[in-house]
């Protein structure tokens, strides 16, 4: 179970900045000063919970690399990723005389990441940014790839842009303090990565569940290196999403329309294993998984805590939620099935109806 703790990204040919998984901060700082000589200005963006837990730990190993850091503190939470608090944001910028020369660092989960690299991206046109997540999802999925922004009205990250980091760095002692449910959200898109690519680090999920839901260092590190690998084979193939970057969409066709329907009372995690048993019953029922195959696909995500039923759906409701400006295609909708656990592949005409009877079985089917 020995894995490398960096992994390189690369994106438009030329561009490529490193991912590191470590078990403390202390190596951030050689990294840092490396990487950005003679940095006058850090600005460390953080939330109400993060701050309390590791934002004086990041500013004291940070402190050496530059000559004045400041953090700006936003409430924790989804509805705080708006541009209301860009705006702030910016002020705060504007008022420390941040240039482009200076570095933004994100501390924090995915609302933290998104939102503090759509501020660097916008801020004179780009600034310096690193991200340094503190959630499994954003360790796992969110920190990597590039996209960013905010939530704009009822749209979930409308506004936004894809902007790379400079470095990745991501500390597996943070995750001592992620509550349960959280992890288990996190979970979701690793059990994803294995399913849609990697059949062997699926089986090797579910033979070491307990090791991984007691967050022991190794497994959490191994996992979390595999996690984004397959991240980094889709984003460096295809950056804007335009063909096989999709397949990380798997489970979230369904999984995005659930967590707007539950009005984001479901974390994303939870959603997208629900999208992903949807999924799954979809192939299932185009032959393309044995029942057998769907059945233990859809009972694995217990183990993690994840859902794989819920009390109830307006099925029609749910449906009238999926995004169908982007994702129409002449014959149907375009999805993410399963093979088999470990090859997803993309289908271009999955019906509504199709999708109707699969969200039907979710409602709580061995009732
Ligand atoms: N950019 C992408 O590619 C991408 C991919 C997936 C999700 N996302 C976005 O990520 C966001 C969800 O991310 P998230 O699940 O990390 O949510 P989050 O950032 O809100 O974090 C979840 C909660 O955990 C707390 N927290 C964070 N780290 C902690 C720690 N170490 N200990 C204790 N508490 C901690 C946070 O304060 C928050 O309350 C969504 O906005 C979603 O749109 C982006
Ligand atoms: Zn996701």
């Amino acid at each position: 179970m020995e894995a490398e703790n960096k992994i390189e990204i690369s994106y438009n040919n030329s561009g490529k900045y490193p991912v590191v998984i470590e078990n403390g901060y202390e190596g951030l700082a050689p990294l840092v000063s490396d990487m950005f000589p003679n940095l006058k200005r850090i600005m460390i963006i953080t939330d109400s919970n993060v701050s309390k837990l590791y934002l004086d730990k990041v500013r004291i190993v940070l402190g050496g690399c530059c000559d004045t850091i400041t953090s700006f503190e936003f409430e924790a939470g989804e509805s705080s990723k708006n541009l209301s608090t860009v705006n702030d944001c910016y002020n705060k910028l504007l008022a420390g005389d941040f240039n482009r020369r200076d570095l933004i660092v994100a501390l924090g989960g995915g609302v933290t990441g998104d939102m503090a690299a759509f501020v660097a991206s916008t801020y004179m046109r780009g600034t310096k940014f690193i991200n340094l997540p503190t959630t499994l999802l954003a360790m796992a999925d969110s920190s990597v790839g590039g996209k960013c922004g905010v939530d704009y009205d009822s749209y979930k990250n409308i506004v936004g842009s894809i902007y790379m980091p400079s470095l990745v760095y991501m500390s597996t002692s943070s995750l001592a303090t992620l509550p349960e449910r959280e992890y288990s959200s996190g979970m979701a898109e690793i059990l994803k990565a294995g399913l849609i690519k990697d059949g062997r680090f699926y089986e090797w999920l579910i033979n070491n569940f307990s090791e991984i839901m007691d967050r022991d260092p190794e497994a959490v590190a191994y996992m979390l290196n595999k996690a984004v690998s397959i991240k980094q084979f889709y984003v460096t193939k295809d950056p804007y999403e335009e063909n096989e970057r999709m397949i990380l969409n798997f489970g979230h066709t369904i999984g995005h329309a659930l967590e707007k329907y539950y009005e984001f009372n479901y974390l994303h995690g939870e959603c997208v294993a629900l999208g992903m048993v949807a999924a799954a019953f979809i192939s299932y029922k185009r032959s393309m998984l044995s029942a057998e195959e769907y059945y233990e696909i859809r009972d694995m995500f217990v183990p993690f805590g994840l859902p794989i039923s819920v009390d109830e759906a307006d099925t029609a409701k749910v449906i009238s939620n999926i995004g169908h400006d982007k994702k129409n295609t002449d014959t149907g909708l375009r999805f993410i099935l399963l093979k088999k656990a470990g090859k997803a592949v993309i289908a271009n005409d999955v019906t509504d109806d199709e999708i109707k009877e699969a969200v039907g079985e979710l409602i709580a089917p061995w009732d």
